[in-house]
């Protein structure tokens, strides 16, 4: 009975299923050689998920994070410099709140990796003054912005 019930009323309470394919959506800037192509953002619950992504030598400058961070590698190689493992295509990588990074790439190839985030991403310099911020809505903003500059049609990633 209850079970009916749920069945009946489920449209009512969870998101209907979604599909994008990583073609119909561009590489944002984030930074030197490095830009990111976002997936979902979840406004609700402030977690947003995206491909990051690193050509050439480049780095996420230094930052640490308010929430867990889950990653996996799926091509080329990266590392952070506060930590003596390396990330290759297959690795699956956990980062427990408040964990500080840098993260490196060689430039030998370039990287991809895909990244579920939430919370924020507090960027900070050698003294741990903060620099700038990131959450859900700045990556929306940025991913926005872009879009609107290149004339895209921004997908609604917002589920
Ligand atoms: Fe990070």
């Amino acid at each position: 009975m209850v079970n009916q019930i749920l069945h009946d009323h489920l449209a009512e309470y969870v998101l209907p299923d979604r599909v994008h394919n990583i073609d119909d959506l561009p590489w944002v800037p984030q930074g030197e050689q490095v830009w990111f192509k976002p997936l979902r953002f979840d406004l609700v619950n402030g977690r947003w998920v995206n491909l990051l992504r690193v050509t050439k030598a480049g780095k996420v400058n230094r930052h640490r994070h308010s929430a867990q961070v889950l990653g996996f590698c799926l091509h080329g190689t990266w590392q952070y410099a506060e930590r003596d493992w390396i990330a290759r295509p297959g690795s699956f990588v956990f980062e427990p709140p408040g964990d500080v990074h840098t993260l490196l790439v060689d430039g030998s190839e370039e990287m991809q990796t895909l990244f579920l985030l939430e919370g924020t991403i507090q960027y900070m310099d050698d003294d741990n003054r903060l620099i700038s911020e990131d959450n859900v809505f700045t990556k929306l903003d940025r991913y926005l912005a872009y879009c609107r500059e290149h004339s895209l049609n921004a997908l609604d990633l917002r589920y």
